[in-house]
C-alpha cells in the first residue's frame, strides 16, 4: 500500500522473531540514617553519605523547602559551612528555596526552576543534590534530580513527620499534572535518606500530626504491636511528645524501608500497591478539596473508610474497626468532611486502577496486621461505609 512502511505490511506469516533476551540485575543500597542536628559540622552522618571525594565531583547543590527556611533562618549558612567542612566537597552555588506544600507539585514552573538550577550550576551525575523539606518538596526535587542527566545523586533530608515516616523513605518521586496526583514521576533510589528529628520542632500542629496517619497505615498492614504502641501513646503523640514521635517515626520508616527491600516489587511492576492502603480515596479527597486537606489528613480518612468497609463486608471484626477509628480520632484527626459526600469520590477507584495499570487492586484488612487484596469494591456498600463512618464520628463533631 502506497505510503505505508514494511512494518505495517505484514500478513502474519513473516520471518519468526529471533529472541536475544538477557537478564541482568542491578544492586541498590538504600542508606537510611537517624540523627539529630545533621548540619552541625561535628555530626558525621552527611559527610559519610556524601561518599569519598574521589568517587564524586565534590559539588553539592542544596534545595530547601520555603517553610523550613522560614523556620530555620540560619539554614543556608549551616548548609554552606557544613559542606565546606567536608574535605573535597564544595557547595554548587547557594541554597535554593523551593515553595513548600502541594503547590510545589501543582506548578510546573517549580520543576523547571529546579532543573534549571541543576543545569546552571553545572551539576553532573557525580555531583549531589541535597534536598531538605516536606514530602511535596522532596517529590518535585527528586523528580528533577532523577530526570536531569537521567539521574543525579540525591540525598534527602525529610523535615516533616510524614516525610520522615513515609514519603522520604520510598523510591518514588513525582509531580501532579492534568489534575491528577503524581501523574508524572519516576522510581529512583536515593543515595541516602537522613532523618533529623530536630526539624520536627517547628512544624505546626497539623503537620506534626500528618505523619501519624501513615504510621497507623503501615502498622495496620505489617505490625500489630506497633499499632498497639501508637494506640497507647496516642495522647502523648497528639500533645507533641518528642520521644513518642521519635519512636513512631523510626518504626514507620523502618517498616516502609523493609517493604521496599523485601517485597520483591520495589518498582511496583505488579498491579498491587499494599502501602497505598486507604489511598484511593485519600488522593481523591485531596483533589476534591483543592488540596485544602493535607495528604496525611486525607490518608486518615481514607484508612478509616477502608477499615469500616472491611468490617461491613465481613472481613474485619467490627470491634477492630471501632478501635482503629478511635485511635485515629485520639491522634487528633477529623474523620468527616463534606467531600466524602461528593459523588465524584468513587471515581478515585478508577483513577487508582489506571495509575497502577491492570485490574483494580485494593488492600483491605482481615485483622490488625493482616492485609488482604481485593479486586472489586461494591459502590453501594462503600456508600454505606461512608455513612457508617459518619455515625461513628458523630460525637466528635459536636464536641
Ligand atoms: N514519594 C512518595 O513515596 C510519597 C509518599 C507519601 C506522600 N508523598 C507526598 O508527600 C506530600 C505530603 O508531604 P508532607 O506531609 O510532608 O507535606 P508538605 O510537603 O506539603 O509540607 C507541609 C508544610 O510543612 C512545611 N514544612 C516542612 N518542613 C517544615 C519544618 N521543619 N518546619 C516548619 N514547616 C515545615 C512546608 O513548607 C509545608 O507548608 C504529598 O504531596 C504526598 O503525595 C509522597
Ligand atoms: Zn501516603
Amino acid at each position: 500500500m502506497a505510503g505505508r512502511s514494511d512494518f505495517t505490511r505484514g500478513n502474519g506469516h513473516g520471518p519468526p522473531a529471533v529472541p536475544v533476551d538477557a537478564a541482568f540485575t542491578v544492586e541498590h543500597l538504600h542508606r537510611l540514617r537517624f540523627t539529630r542536628h545533621a548540619l552541625d559540622p561535628s555530626n558525621p552522618v552527611l559527610r559519610e553519605v556524601l561518599g569519598p571525594a574521589e568517587t564524586s565531583s565534590g559539588r553539592v547543590l542544596c534545595f530547601a523547602d520555603g517553610g523550613v527556611i522560614d523556620a530555620w533562618p540560619e539554614l543556608a549558612d549551616q548548609v554552606e559551612q557544613y559542606i565546606r567542612s567536608v574535605p573535597g566537597f564544595e557547595p554548587a552555588g547557594s541554597l535554593r528555596r523551593v515553595p513548600g506544600g502541594e503547590a510545589a507539585k501543582n506548578d510546573w514552573r517549580v520543576f523547571e526552576q529546579v532543573t534549571r538550577a541543576i543545569h546552571d550550576e553545572g551539576v553532573c551525575r557525580h555531583s549531589t543534590v541535597l534536598v531538605i523539606g516536606g514530602g511535596a518538596v522532596l517529590d518535585v526535587v527528586g523528580f528533577a534530580a532523577a530526570t536531569a542527566h537521567r539521574g543525579v545523586r540525591l540525598v534527602r533530608m525529610p523535615s516533616t513527620t510524614l516525610a520522615q515516616a513515609d514519603a522520604g523513605i520510598g523510591v518514588k518521586n513525582g509531580v501532579n499534572a492534568f489534575g491528577t496526583k503524581n501523574f508524572l514521576g519516576t522510581f529512583a533510589v536515593p543515595r541516602a535518606v537522613i532523618i533529623d528529628e530536630a526539624f520536627l520542632a517547628t512544624l505546626d500542629d497539623r503537620d506534626w500530626r500528618c505523619g501519624l496517619s501513615e504510621a497507623v497505615k503501615v502498622a495496620l498492614l505489617k505490625d500489630e504491636r506497633f499499632f498497639e504502641t501508637i494506640e497507647t501513646t496516642a495522647g502523648r503523640l497528639r500533645d507533641r511528645d518528642r520521644s513518642a514521635m521519635r519512636r513512631v517515626v523510626r518504626r514507620s520508616a523502618e517498616l516502609h524501608l523493609q517493604h521496599i527491600v523485601t517485597c520483591g516489587d520495589p518498582f511496583e511492576l505488579s498491579g498491587a500497591r499494599p502501602l497505598d492502603f486507604g489511598h484511593w480515596s485519600a488522593h481523591k479527597l485531596e483533589q476534591l478539596t483543592g488540596f485544602r486537606m493535607r495528604h496525611g489528613e486525607a490518608v486518615a480518612i481514607g484508612v478509616a473508610l477502608d477499615v469500616v468497609y472491611s468490617a461491613m463486608t465481613g472481613r474485619l471484626a467490627g470491634s477492630d474497626a471501632a478501635r482503629i477509628v478511635a485511635v485515629l480520632q485520639d491522634l487528633g484527626f477529623t474523620l468527616h468532611d463534606a467531600a466524602l459526600g461528593d459523588s465524584a469520590l468513587f471515581d478515585g477507584l478508577e483513577e487508582f486502577r489506571e495509575h497502577l495499570g491492570g485490574r483494580l487492586a485494593i488492600t483491605l484488612l482481615e485483622g490488625i496486621g493482616r492485609p488482604v487484596e481485593v479486586h472489586e469494591m461494591d459502590h453501594r456498600r462503600l456508600a454505606d461505609a461512608v455513612e457508617q463512618l459518619g455515625r461513628m464520628t458523630q460525637g466528635s463533631r459536636t464536641t
